[in-house]
């Protein structure tokens, strides 16, 4: 059902999918190991999608914990809300850019732990800029952030494809950045796994 959920929006908008299909099960699991979620208390995901990574991120979370889910796309929202009835999780049709602003709304001074599925280099400079520096600024010292990105690493700019360097930008950001590689998904991807 994700499946068939994710697909035609995947080429209706592909630059913000910037997926062809939902992240596997060993994907899910190497972005969310590194995470310290056993005591957390809030955890965000940036990107949720048809709920690939939310799904297990409920699993793992404490029953008092609060999970907050950004996602920009309507109908991936309007999915998660259908399929979801967790009272710990908390959907935001926004864009992961007013991180901040709602994580201040909400009364969240910090995060344990952030997970994103953003395609950073589809992006525009600023808007990937943004985004990582709410993440960074609110995440606990002890905090960990994961992100993953397909091994081809392309960045869409100016109607054009280069590789893009997503390691680099992370350590912009974080004073720890190591990388593991995922086989199993389609396409593969690196995991980058970030602390403050
Ligand atoms: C690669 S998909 C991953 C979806 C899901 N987490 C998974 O692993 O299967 C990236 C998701 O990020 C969402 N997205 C892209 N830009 C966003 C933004 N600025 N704010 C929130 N979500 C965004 C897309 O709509 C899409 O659902």
């Amino acid at each position: 059902m994700s499946l068939r959920t994710f697909v035609p929006e995947a080429f209706r908008d592909f630059r913000t999918i910037a997926a062809v299909a939902p992240s596997s099960g060993h994907l899910a699991r190497a972005m969310l190991k590194p995470l310290p979620l056993r005591r957390a208390s809030t955890v965000v995901e940036l990107g949720a999608g048809t709920g690939a990574m939310t799904q297990v991120l409920l699993n793992l979370l404490p029953d008092d914990a609060t999970l907050i889910a950004f996602e920009i796309n309507s109908r991936f929202f309007h999915y998660l809300k259908n399929k979801f009835s967790d009272p710990r999780l908390v959907l935001l049709n926004v864009s992961a850019e007013k991180l901040g602003r709602e994580l201040r709304r909400l009364g969240c001074k910090r995060i344990d732990a952030a997970v994103s599925s953003l395609g950073l280099g589809y992006m525009a400079e600023p808007q990937r800029h943004t985004i990582l520096r709410e993440i960074s600024s609110f995440l606990n010292h002890r905090g960990v952030f994961t992100h993953f990105q397909y091994i081809h690493g392309l960045q869409f700019s100016h109607g054009q494809l280069f590789r893009f360097n997503e390691i680099r930008l992370l350590r912009q950001y974080f004073g720890s950045v190591h990388r593991r590689v995922i086989w199993r998904n389609l396409p593969p991807a690196f995991v980058f796994i970030c602390s403050v």
